[in-house]
């Protein structure tokens, strides 16, 4: 959502940000702009729609901007104004000689704004982000001196910001800041890169500094210097970030999303690493750092989570209520954050996000940790804000998620609800221990039951493009798998913008049969266990109402076929392991339906992935 770059140092500047922007696409986007450091002035160059349009707008006027070495980048999802040129970051200061890129939001700009319009500015946009170009323009004015200009500037502003400014005085000098923002310098040798992620500046370099928030970094080629709010100095610390520019590649696959559901198999694998090595020895959890006693004693965990991951929650509740006995409440973080929850010290919560950005899980996470409840953060992205709020944090390590559906990052988060459930049996000594070995034996041999299913994939595409014309569909499961229901059916809604809805099946009768006819397809999730019956019962009802009937199933009853138009079917494992085994086939169900379709399988429309606004 937004993503923001910027460059200074001795290379051509527009390729730099061109493709760090490209890199940034992900995260989602309806416009885009660079500004780029002249000989005379800064010129600005902005176009609606993807970077292509940019690009366009670019050519033509090479010889303005070839020998230039610094600039910023902005893509912009539209919040405050329609994605127009004129919305379109960067935005400048009156006279153009102060230029800004923003990600986030600026909560008080309508004050801002009001105060500013008084001293003479003249706005040009309906953003939120113009009021900072005036703002730290009138502070640079007085003082002269733009990290300081910007400091002062940063003081007045509230809500999230990630920010990169550049004025036209200073021929080599960016200015960074963030608060509840993401923003990483990439260093290099009489050079430096900021962005709002990793993948913009990985290719160039793998040193980094994560700002905090409130740091304010100054950038010249030879060096970055950083103050926090106060104007005090501090040490620049750089690591050595734990990507590979491969990752970045999408590997012979015709797109992202195929390619990351075909890494499921070894993102199962990598999280079993160190944490489950033989089916009859103890799971190994030192990321959970509350202690035994207490994990013993815990009577209630709330766990806190958006969209996707809200479901890899809700599936989460039903393994540590199942194996543990702990009550769990799972809730949306966007409902959360508005209304008075009760935790405290004795509440365990978790926060599942696959970015870690995400900004309504935050508030929550800081709402709770206020509260003094321990806070576990699932994630997959271990240098995010979410990691930085946490007093234990299980990294999923799925790998970079570039397709903004999350598949193998929702995958990874179920792993991380197992071995936590498991742990926390073990240390509960709450189930027998022969069960536990025989669920951990079937954990780990969960990987080749995925690649079966994807060495079939041709027989769900077959399926897939049957359905890929209509215009509505019906997910239903029970127990377990209602989560995979919504789940399924995000996935579908969300890259191929069919209506797709996911029921608990038990509820079909209580309304939503009203919607049945010979148009509707109603797609089963029906696994072998406690609710096999019920569940076929549940999709006889439906036939009789004449609905299309499709089963995804690991039932080997030949029968099945007198009631279904289509079955699926996958391997089989135990009822607790079938929200892994049936995600896959709802994954590719997605990805084919959509892939017919034309549809922007990527990057469908207005999603981000990384969702940093409430
Ligand atoms: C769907 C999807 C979103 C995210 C949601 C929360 O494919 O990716 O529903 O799950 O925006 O994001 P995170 O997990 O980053 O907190």
């Amino acid at each position: 959502m937004c993503g923001i770059v910027g460059y200074v140092g001795y290379k051509p500047v527009t390729d730099i940000l061109m493709d760090g922007l490209e890199q940034l696409e992900y995260r989602g986007y309806d416009s885009s702009g660079i500004a780029v450091m002249c000989e005379k002035e800064i010129r600005v160059y902005k176009a609606v729609g993807k970077l292509q349009n940019l690009r366009e707008e670019l050519k033509g006027h090479e010889n303005e901007f070839n020998s230039s070495t610094m600039g910023i980048g902005h893509i912009r999802w539209a919040t405050h104004g329609a994605p127009t040129v004129l919305n379109a970051h960067p935005h400048t200061c009156n006279c153009g000689g102060l230029v800004i890129v923003h990600n986030g939001i600026i909560e008080n700009y309508k004050e801002l704004k009001e105060e500013l319009i008084k001293t003479g500015c003249i706005f040009r946009s309906e953003t939120d982000t113009e009021v900072v170009a005036h703002l730290v323009a009138k502070k640079y004015d007085k003082c002269k001196n733009l990290t300081e200009a910007v400091r002062l500037a940063s003081k007045e502003i509230e809500g999230a910001y990630a920010l990169c400014v550049m004025h036209k005085d200073c021929k080599q000098k960016l200015v960074i800041t963030k608060r509840n923002a993401p923003l990483v310098v990439g260093v290099g040798i009489n050079e430096f890169y900021a962005a709002s992620d990793v993948p913009a500046i990985i290719k160039h370099t793998n040193k980094a500094v994560y700002l905090n928030d409130n740091q304010i970094a100054t950038l010249t080629p030879e060096k970055m210097e950083l103050i926090d709010a106060d104007g005090n100095k501090i040490e620049p610390k750089a690591e050595i970030l734990p990507w590979e520019p491969v990752a970045l590649s999408k590997m012979g696959y015709k797109h992202f999303m195929l390619k990351e559901i075909h890494e499921q198999p070894d993102v199962i694998r990598n999280i079993l690493v160190g944490k489950l090595h033989a089916p009859d020895e103890n799971i190994v959890l030192d990321e959970v750092k509350l202690t035994k006693e207490t994990l013993k004693n815990l009577n209630r965990i709330q766990i806190i989570a958006c969209g996707t991951s809200l479901h890899a929650a809700m599936i989460g509740k039903y393994l540590i209520e199942g194996f543990c006995g702990i009550a769990v409440d799972v809730e949306a973080s966007s409902e959360y954050i508005y209304r008075k929850t009760v935790t405290d010290e004795h509440t365990l919560v978790i926060g599942v996000s696959q970015s870690g950005e995400t900004a309504d899980t935050l508030t929550a996470i800081k709402q709770s940790k206020a509260r003094g409840s321990h806070i576990l953060i699932i994630t997959n992205r271990p240098d995010s804000a979410m990691a930085r709020e946490a007093d234990s944090l299980i990294p999923v390590n799925a790998g970079i998620e570039v397709s903004v559906a999350a598949t193998k990052s929702y995958i990874a988060q179920l792993m991380a609800f197992y071995l936590l459930a498991l742990y926390m049996s073990e240390v509960k000594e709450s189930m027998a221990k022969t069960d536990l070995t025989s669920l951990k034996a079937e954990l780990m041999i969960l990987p080749q039951k995925i690649e079966q299913i994807l060495a079939h994939k041709e027989d769900i595409q077959n399926v897939a493009r049957v359905y890929a014309n209509t215009k509505d569909f019906i997910y239903i499961a029970r127990g377990i798998n209602y989560p995979t229901a919504l789940e399924g059916a995000l996935k579908l809604k969300e890259i191929s913008y069919i209506n797709a809805t996911g029921y608990p099946a038990g509820e079909l009768k209580h309304g939503p049969i009203a919607m049945l006819d010979d148009t509707m397809p109603v797609l089963s999730i029906l696994m072998n266990g406690s609710v096999y019956e019920k569940l076929l019962s549940n999709s006889e009802e439906a036939k009789a109402r004449n609905a299309r009937m499709i089963a995804l199933t690991n039932s080997k009853d030949e029968k099945l076929s007198h009631l279904f138009e289509h079955i699926i079917r996958v391997p089989d494992v135990p009822e607790i392991f079938s929200p892994i085994i049936a995600m896959i086939p709802l994954q590719l169900i997605a990805y084919y339906i959509a892939e017919f379709l034309g549809k922007d399988v990527d990057q469908p429309r207005n999603l981000a992935k990384s969702v940093t606004v409430e």
